[in-house]
């Protein structure tokens, strides 16, 4: 699973830098659609987008070197790029000795990959009349993820099993999310 990370780091990261010292410049900048529409809405900020992009590649960079660093101090051991244990069984099998040079595109395409992912999906949700915030199951779950793999595919091919696995685990955790913030009373409805 760990090899995803970079994704959901930049999913999480657009919202921090999209809301941060607040709301920054829409990247459609107000413009509409041939619908009559908003391209994308006011949800979609240039800051969202490139703060995303930073903090998905920045941190996942530094989980990879506290990973190396735990290993080499704590295990005494000098690993070799190639012992690097970042990846799932399944993940082995199509990358038993990840270079470096993949390791980064890897890491750099998945956030680049949510981000813009994550801007599609605003896309159809505004050409299906939904206005900014109205939830989409799985569209909202899923943009991300699935555009980010889509992009990294060169350098990190998973196979459709794990890809389907993950994209039935994730939106649960935003079922769970959404049901303890109810119970939290943070919001009205537990879905
Ligand atoms: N955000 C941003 N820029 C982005 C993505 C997200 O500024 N490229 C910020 C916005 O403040 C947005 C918040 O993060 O409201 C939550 O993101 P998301 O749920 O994706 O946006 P929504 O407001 O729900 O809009 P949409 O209906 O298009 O999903
Ligand atoms: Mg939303």
């Amino acid at each position: 699973m760990l090899g995803s990370v970079p994704a959901f780091f930049a999913n999480a990261g657009m919202t921090f830098a999209g809301t941060f010292h607040g709301s920054g410049h829409p990247i459609d900048g107000g413009r509409m659609f041939r619908d009559g529409k908003r391209v994308f809405g006011e949800g979609k900020t240039w800051k969202g987008l490139i703060g995303g992009i930073i903090i998905g590649s920045t941190l996942s960079f530094l989980m990879i070197f506290v990973y190396i660093a735990l290993e080499q101090g704590i295990l005494g051991g000098s690993p070799h790029w190639s012992d690097l244990k970042l990846i799932t069984l399944q993940e082995v099998l199509f990358f038993i000795h990840p270079s470096p040079l993949n390791l980064i595109m890897r890491t750099v395409l998945l956030s680049v990959g949510a981000c813009f992912g994550d801007l599609i999906g605003s896309f159809f949700k505004r050409r299906t009349a939904r206005e900014r915030g109205t939830p989409f199951p799985l569209l909202d779950q899923l943009d991300f993820l699935l555009f980010a793999y889509l992009c990294a595919y060169a350098f990190f091919p998973l196979p459709w099993y794990y890809i389907l696995v993950i994209s039935l685990f994730t939106p649960l955790v935003a079922v769970l999310a959404n049901i303890v913030a109810y119970y939290l009373r943070k919001k009205h409805v537990p879905w």
